[in-house]
This record gives structure tokens, sequence and C-alpha cells, in this order.
């Protein structure tokens, strides 16, 4: 169901204390919206904030997860391991995981696949360098990257799909895409969708927009039509910040 959704994504950020402290300044700060909001902090903070945040309307999610059930993958946490601690949501493919992790979409078919099996919603990150736009290739990156990782579901999964379009060259560079700039590559997106599946799934896909937001550009973004909301990174580490963009809209 097409939602409107702020997600702070925490990258490597706030260790236990930051982050109980962070979680505790949100819930006061927090008012009853209509906006979804959701926090994805680091592994080692996901139990304490999904405890702490019980019985609020804010919920966690991962910031990735691995493909497997179990075995001998050092380092890396299955979406089992990830529902056990409370975990509805995982981010998968940003681009900081695929630009430093060497992650592709034929990798990330199968993270989707995973998180859906547990029932784990997903928000699938994707979007063009610097030098796709320049050269007039976004659409055919951002339509690849979708294609590759999501066109073998059946629509029924889509209901578990959120989709985050964030620019490359937008994310953690102070530089954001226009308003209308959002607007036309989500309008592009969901017209993808509804030609490979039906325009009504289309329209109920929620499609958020990521990349340099703040209080200041947050209200403008998300007052266009196709954009359903924020993928927040540096903003999601400041509260004020942060509540000032669920706000927003
Ligand atoms: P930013 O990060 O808001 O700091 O640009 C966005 C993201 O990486 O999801």
């Amino acid at each position: 169901m097409r939602k409107q959704i702020v997600a702070g994504n925490w990258k490597m950020n706030n260790d236990y204390v930051d982050s109980e402290l962070l979680v505790s300044k949100l819930l006061e700060q927090h008012t009853h919206s209509q906006t979804e909001v959701i926090i994805a902090p680091p592994f080692t903070s996901l139990l304490s904030s999904s405890n702490s945040l019980k019985g609020s309307q804010i919920t966690v999610a991962a910031q990735n997860m691995h493909y497997a059930e179990n075995g001998a993958y050092t380092g890396e946490v299955s979406a089992a391991m990830l529902k056990g601690v409370g975990v509805q949501t995982v981010i998968l493919g940003h681009s900081e995981r695929r630009a430093y992790f060497g992650e592709t979409d034929a990798l990330l078919a199968k993270k989707v696949d995973a998180a859906l099996q547990h029932n784990i919603r997903v928000i699938f990150c994707f979007g063009e360098e610097l030098a796709d736009r320049k050269s007039g290739n976004e659409e055919a990156i951002v339509e690849g990257q979708i294609k590759n990782a999501l066109f073998h579901l059946p629509a029924s999964a889509w209901e578990q799909i959120v989709l985050a379009y964030e620019p490359v060259w937008a994310i953690g560079t102070g530089e954001t895409a226009s308003p209308e700039q959002a607007q036309d590559m989500h309008n592009f997106i969901r017209q993808t969708i509804a030609n490979k599946y039906s325009s009504g799934l289309a329209a109920e896909v929620s499609i958020l927009y990521g990349g340099s937001v703040k209080p200041a550009n947050a209200k403008e973004i998300f007052s266009k039509a196709d954009v359903d909301g924020g993928l927040i990174g540096g903003a999601a580490l400041d509260v004020t910040q942060f509540t000032a963009i669920i706000n927003a809209f």
C-alpha cells in the first residue's frame, strides 16, 4: 500500500549508548503523524532500539543482510536473525554497499528474495552516478537496476517493496536533486513498473527520494506527486532535523 514514509539511515554511526540517547530524544519529539517513521541503526543497536520503540509508531530497519539462511559467512547477518530482534524492514542496495562492498544487481536479487521469504519488507535503493546523469543515461541506469534486482518478483511480492531513488551524486554531498528532477525520475520509475506489471500496482508502490534531504528542502521535494517520502542520511542523526523532515509532510 502506498504510504508516506520517512526513514533514517544512520549508517556506521552511533554506538549502543548513543543510539539509546537518540531514540529517547526521538520519542520525546515525535508526535502522532500520518507519516510512517523508520530508523535504521547499526546491527549492534537493533535490539535495544526496537525494544525502546515498542508501543510507539516508529519501527527499526536493518541497513543490510545476507541472503543465506545461515552457515559459513563470517561477519554476516541473516534475515531470520534480523526478524528475531524485531526488525520488520531492511534497506538493500544502498549505493555505499554497491560502491564499497561490490554488491551487484544479481546479488541484490538474492537478498531481496531472502528478505521477502522471511516477510521482511525491503527498502530497495538505486540511483545513477554523476557521469550517468551528465551523459543523459540516468533513466537507462535506473531502469536496469530495478529490472535486474526486482522484475523476477511476482506482482504479489510488491506489497513488501518500497523503492528509494538516491542519485549517487546527491548522497552526503549537500547537493540535492531539484524537486523537478526527483519528480521526473519518480514518474519514470512508476511508469517502468506500470509497463512491467500494471498501472494499479505502480500506483501503490511507495517511492522515496534520498540524497541530502534537509529540513530546508524536504517540504518542496515531498510535495511532488510521485515522491512518497525520504531516505535520510546525515540529517537523521540530528533529532531536531529529522523531526522537522518528518513534519515537512
Ligand atoms: P544523505 O544520505 O541524506 O546524508 O545524503 C542519504 C542516504 O545515503 O541514504
